[in-house]
């Protein structure tokens, strides 16, 4: 496989409704046809990291408006100085309020000198058929950006 085609899409989720956006931009990115790769934060190898050329990061709101700090959290901050130079993309589900987490997460990975892509996709709760064409969407849109 051409390291140009591998992306890596990475998640957290308590429920399941980030897990389900992971799934959907993993099958937008497919029809694009680049290769994602659907991985749990849990079972994420951090050794591989920059066999990605992009990766779309996905975790919900938990809390005070926070990445969840026990998983999700330390891969992030584990993963930080691969980003430089990087394509990203962020996404997750959050219960209330305007998406304060996703602005902040934004920030931090801009500054960190990724290359965001677009805004951080949020949906509110479990993504419905519309959430989840958006979601198939951003991970095509993603594919060829
Ligand atoms: C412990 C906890 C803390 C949460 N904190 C926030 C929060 O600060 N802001 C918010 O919008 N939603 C918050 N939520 C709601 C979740 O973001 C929401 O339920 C989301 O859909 C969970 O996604 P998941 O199904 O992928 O786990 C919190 C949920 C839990 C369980």
């Amino acid at each position: 496989m051409e390291l140009v085609d591998k992306i890596g899409v990475i998640y957290w989720s308590y429920k399941e409704s980030t897990e389900i956006m992971a799934e959907k931009i993993s099958n937008g990115i497919d029809e694009a046809g680049a290769k994602a790769i659907l991985v749990n934060v849990v079972d994420f190898d951090l050794n591989t990291i920059d066999s990605y050329y992009k990766i779309a990061l996905g975790c919900p709101a938990m809390a005070g408006e926070a990445l969840e700090k026990s998983e999700f959290e330390p891969f992030f901050q584990a993963i930080t100085k691969h980003l430089k130079g990087k394509k990203v993309a962020l996404f997750g589900s959050h219960g209330w309020g305007d998406g304060e987490w996703m602005e902040d997460w934004e920030s931090q990975v801009k500054g960190l000198g990724a290359i965001l892509f677009d805004k951080g996709l949020t949906i509110l709760g479990e993504p419905d058929k519309e959430g989840r064409h958006r979601c198939v969407e951003f991970g095509k849109a993603f594919a060829e950006f």
